[in-house]
């Protein structure tokens, strides 16, 4: 068993729209994404896919689900696998078992994982809030040529030049929260006791990292002047590993889908320096040489990409570690190039010198896969030896290995015969080539049901849309609704246990992974509310507590009917009767109140 808490993480921490752009294109259509339904033939696209319920839903055949939902029914995962898919990619690592951790502990690392992520942000808004301020700093971004539009498209902020400076923002200076976020630092003394604690960030140009969501996970801090190092980067922390992320990904999602293609740079300069000059379908790496799992990232995205490469010798070796790890994701429908500036340049201070049309040129000559893969092992060799011809071939083997069986390899492959004096036939067999099967799927069988109707599925409905509304109603509310519904008193229990035990931070699409898990049957409400435009938590806060009043009304007019029935002989039975109709005097004034503020 997976715990449920781990579950809720990672559906806070995956993104669906990342998930389902795997496999499904897509194109913003108001507040959602849309595209063709996998699960069903169609030609015009009723499969909607919402960013803020992280939820997807096809309007033709009624399928929906979480991210983790989508990857069982599209890639017939069983429900472990999927999770485990999903958690590889934001680099969370599943728990073996629910039993080894004790809830407590559970607990206290999902607090913890909150606490690191408000320190991060707290942070990142303050180095905003100095910028504005610091001459030093402003005058540097200016001299670099950046607008202030652009520094504050990507949150650009500044460090100042102080010990604690964050002191101003975190009066609970010690807290451990800090040091694991990695913003500061603690230094210890020789004899190990006297702890010393300051910023980790001084007097540098903060770039703040944030992963697809938005949330800040971490910070890249440039020097103003010729110090080192150049860039000062966040630790690796729980939330921030630095060989997974990307720098500029969350702000050029929808430029990427626009362009239909993502540009790949190796600096912050770069990609601020872009998106200012026209191309906001730009990332970077973070000073690390491109991994699969970027790749990967990447191809979520996008069936385009584009790396750009400093002309220096770095920029050829780094390109050589990105055709590495490109190579699994080189399939037929995919376009993967290589760009390399001249060498004394690279992007940002290419695209400020011949500007817009230079860089745009320069993404026209981008080198295809194949042909650099090509370059590459054909290298220094004397191609008209035999020795040089078979290694050649000895160094094409393994990347040609990792490619997918694809007509992209076999055109490869035909190359490499001909550059080598063989033919296709014999540099497959030599390297041992084969065609892996695909993996079929099916769209499972859907049922309609009845849609609910009555106050207290009201009730469970908004529960369900909203679920951390449950930590709001009191257990008055609870007692009626239960008193007033037996039918259904299990259900909407079980609703307000579930939403009170994952807390704040509760959705929709956790609850339904959680209800999913649990077995009661809320599938066909969970299928209306994916279909239902976003209602806000306010709003249904304040449908909500009229709800709860009604019910609460039902209850005592309930009470005061059967006093009525039985005469009211007794003096007591009269109070009662009289203070039960002041409780309704009470609630409708409660109501009252409630709409004159509206
Ligand atoms: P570069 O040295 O090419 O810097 O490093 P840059 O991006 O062109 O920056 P400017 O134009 O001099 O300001 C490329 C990337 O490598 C990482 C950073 O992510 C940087 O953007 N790097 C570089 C570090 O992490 N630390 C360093 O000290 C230097
Ligand atoms: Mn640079």
């Amino acid at each position: 068993m997976i715990p449920q808490s781990f579950i809720q993480d990672l559906l806070n921490r995956v993104d669906i729209v990342d998930v389902v752009g795997r496999y499904v294109p897509m194109k913003k259509g108001g507040a959602n994404f849309m595209g063709l339904c996998p699960f069903h033939n169609e030609k015009s696209p009723s499969f909607t896919v919402s960013p803020t319920k992280q939820f997807y839903h096809c309007f033709g055949c009624g399928a929906h689900g979480t991210a983790i939902g989508f990857l069982i029914e599209y890639s017939g995962l069983g429900f472990v696998e999927a999770v485990k898919d999903l958690a590889q990619g934001v680099g969370m690592v599943v728990p073996e078992s629910d039993d080894k951790m004790p809830p407590a502990q559970r607990a206290e690392h999902q607090a913890k994982s909150l606490a690191l992520t408000e320190a991060m942000t707290r942070a990142c808004d303050y180095y905003r809030l100095e910028l504005r301020t610091a001459e030093r700093a402003k005058n540097y971004l200016i001299g670099r040529g950046l607008t202030g539009e652009i520094a504050a498209r990507f949150g650009i902020g500044y460090s100042p030049d102080g010990w604690d400076s964050l002191r101003t923002v975190f009066p609970d200076y010690d807290a451990s929260a800090l040091v694991e976020a990695g913003l500061v630092i603690d230094r210890t003394d020789e004899e190990g006791s006297n702890r010393k604690r300051y910023d980790r960030f001084r007097d540098r140009i903060m770039f703040p990292i944030r992963n697809t969501k938005g949330q800040v996970i971490g910070f890249g801090g440039r020097i103003l002047d010729n110090g080192e190092p150049k860039y000062l980067n966040s630790p690796e922390t729980p939330l921030f590993q630095k060989g997974n992320e990307l720098y500029g990904l969350f702000e050029a999602r929808q430029a990427i889908r626009d362009a239909g293609y993502v540009l790949v740079t190796e600096g912050y300069m770069d990609v601020v320096a872009l998106a200012q000059l026209g191309f906001p379908q730009v990332v970077a790496t973070l000073g690390t040489a491109c991994t699969a799992t970027h790749v990967q990232k990447l191809s979520r995205q996008t069936d385009h990409v584009i790396f750009s490469f400093d002309g220096d010798r770095a920029g050829r070796k780094a390109a050589r570690r990105a055709l590495e790890a490109s190579l699994p994701y080189a399939a037929d429908n995919k376009t993967i190039k290589f760009l390399f500036l001249p060498s004394e340049h690279d992007p940002d201070s290419y695209v400020r010198e011949h500007g817009t049309a230079g860089f745009e040129q320069q993404v026209q000559d981008a080198m295809p896969l194949s042909q650099f893969l090509l370059k590459e092992v054909a290298g220094d060799n004397d191609l008209s030896t035999s020795e040089g011809r078979a290694k050649v071939q000895f160094d094409a083997k393994p990347l040609l290995q990792a490619m997918p069986a694809s007509s992209l390899r076999l055109q490869i492959v035909r190359g490499l015969a001909q550059l080598t004096q063989g033919t296709p036939t014999e540099i497959e067999s030599l390297f041992e080539l084969s065609n892996p099967v695909g993996r079929s799927r099916a769209a499972p069988p859907r049922s309609k049901r009845t849609p609910p109707v009555g106050l207290e599925l009201q009730v469970m409905r908004l529960l369900v849309a909203h679920p951390a509304l449950a930590m709001e109603l009191d257990d008055d509310a609870l007692k009626a609704m239960v008193h007033f519904v037996p039918d259904n008193a299990a259900m909407l229990t079980q609703l307000v246990s579930a939403g009170r035990q994952m807390g704040e931070h509760a959705s929709f699409a956790t609850l339904s992974e959680h209800l999913r898990a649990s077995g009661q049957d809320f599938d066909s409400m969970i299928a209306e509310i994916a279909a239902e435009p976003e209602s806000d938590r306010d709003t249904a806060r304040l449908e909500l507590a009229g709800a709860v009043r009604q019910t609460k009304m039902k209850v005592l007019k309930a009470e005061q009917e059967r006093l009525a029935a039985g005469g009211m002989k007794q003096p007591e039975e009269l109070m009662r009767y009289r203070e039960l109709s002041l409780k309704q005097e009470q609630l409708r004034r409660e109501a009252e109140d409630e709409i004159a503020r509206r």
